[in-house]
């Protein structure tokens, strides 16, 4: 296992009902002044930025408000929300959504005491500063409610890029499992799809001895496998949507990767798709996801029929381990295509004349990236096109 320093300070505040308790949480943190960010609307047709907002009013926190954060969220609203907090003097943002809202609102967060432009830190430079976060998440999905991490698209070009720091950690989240019954089933695999790839991300490691992270990446895939068929079938089953939700914060506090290389190449190919063509971040790994295992999969056989048989109860075949590996494979593939999502281009709504630019965008020129396997510009290209031609 590697040296590690592991620093989760957020408050997680879970169950139902708890948005109402917004304004007690905002005060213990110090905010007195709160932007309400949200979405496209789906948290007023609920009523729950009713329901934040007369918290608010009950704890004496005044607020602001601004909405129309899209899913793949835009630098142009970023803009607009540092010059409103700059205008009121807002201390604390709301993030009351998803990854979207969240991610939006950390980068608000990070703009409003910066003096140049905001998107120097999603080009690299790293967080010195950041007003407080904090969240009711409406979405297992993104992670961001427990992550340091926020991801924006630059709409000049749709560039979309992240960055991170511990400065953008959330204060606290509020996770109400019954909120996330309103969302569509297609949504709600996007969540699930991008929970395990977060997982994924970091049990496909070259770090040996890390038994601990490898069982906790486990039960959080285990977990997702049974509670995800679930939740399509019957939407309000409060007790699955509990489960789903915790381990999509459990999946990407870094937990689970701790002390081990972790890889982060999937997601990295993944966002040119949700960039260029404006696609569902899970929809966008169940196609690359895949398409990524088959490519690197004999740079550890063995680490694959792990996945394959603890995680999807393959037999292991030990006169032919390449089998079972392909066998774990197919069976996720199978498993994210069950639950709805799309598993090539033409699903995704992708093109295979883009390749050549999407892997242009990704940058890489002729260097080389990633934890677990360092690949080349070619090896992305080859990874889009296993992902274009996939099949069950
Ligand atoms: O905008 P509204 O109307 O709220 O609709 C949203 C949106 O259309 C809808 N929705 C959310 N909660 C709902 C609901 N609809 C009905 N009922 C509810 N309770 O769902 C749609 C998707 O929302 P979004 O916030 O985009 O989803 P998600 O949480 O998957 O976030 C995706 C973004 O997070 C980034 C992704 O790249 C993508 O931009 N990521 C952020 C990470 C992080 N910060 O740590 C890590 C991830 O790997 C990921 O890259
Ligand atoms: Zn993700």
């Amino acid at each position: 296992m590697l040296n590690f320093n592991f620093y989760s300070p957020t408050e997680f505040v879970f169950g139902k009902g708890r948005a109402a308790e917004a304004g007690h949480f905002v005060k213990k943190y110090g905010g007195t002044k709160v932007l309400i960010h949200y979405g496209g609307g789906s948290a007023v047709k609920s009523g729950l930025i009713g329901t934040v907002k007369k918290s608010l009013d009950d704890a004496g926190v005044k607020y602001c408000e601004l909405g129309g954060v899209k899913p793949n969220p835009r630098d142009t609203l970023v803009y607009k929300g540092i010059e409103l907090c700059k205008k009121e003097g807002v201390d604390l943002i709301l993030a009351v959504g998803g990854g979207s809202v969240i991610d939006s609102s950390k980068a608000i967060a990070v703009g409003v005491p910066y003096d140049g432009d905001f998107w120097d830190m999603y080009s690299g430079k790293p967080v010195e500063k950041a007003l407080h976060v904090a969240t009711v998440l409406t979405i297992a999905a993104a992670g961001s409610e427990g992550s340091g991490d926020s991801v924006i698209t630059k709409e000049d070009g749709m560039l979309k890029r992240g960055t991170g720091s511990d400065l953008l950690r959330p204060r606290f989240s509020i996770m109400d499992p019954s909120l996330t019954q309103t969302l569509p089933a297609y949504q709600t695999a996007c969540g699930a799809t991008d929970i395990m790839a977060h997982v994924f991300e970091r049990y496909f490691t070259n770090t040996t001895e890390v038994e601990i992270t490898d069982r906790l990446c486990e039960a959080v895939l285990l977990t997702m496998v049974k509670e995800t068929p679930r939740v399509i079938a019957d939407p309000d089953n409060y007790e699955a949507r509990a489960n789903i939700m915790w381990a999509g914060t459990v999946a990407h506090t870094n937990l689970c990767g701790v002390g081990r290389e972790q890889d982060w190449n999937s997601h990295g190919i993944e966002h040119e798709l949700s960039g260029l063509y404006d696609v569902a971040h899970g929809a966008g790994l169940a196609v690359i996801m895949p398409a990524w295992m088959e490519f690197v999969y004999k740079h550890n056989v063995m680490r694959f029929c792990q996945m394959a048989t603890r995680v999807f109860g393959c037999q292991m075949d030990f006169e032919n381990p390449e089998a079972t590996a392909l066998a774990g494979i197919k069976a996720f593939r199978t498993f994210l295509h069950g639950i709805g999502m799309p598993i090539n281009f033409d699903e995704l709504g992708a093109k295979r004349e883009d390749i050549p630019a999407l892997v242009e965008k990704f940058g890489l020129g002729d260097g080389r990236t990633g934890g677990f396997v360092h690949l080349s510009s070619d090896d992305v290209a080859q990874i889009y096109n296993i992902a274009a031609n996939a099949e069950i």
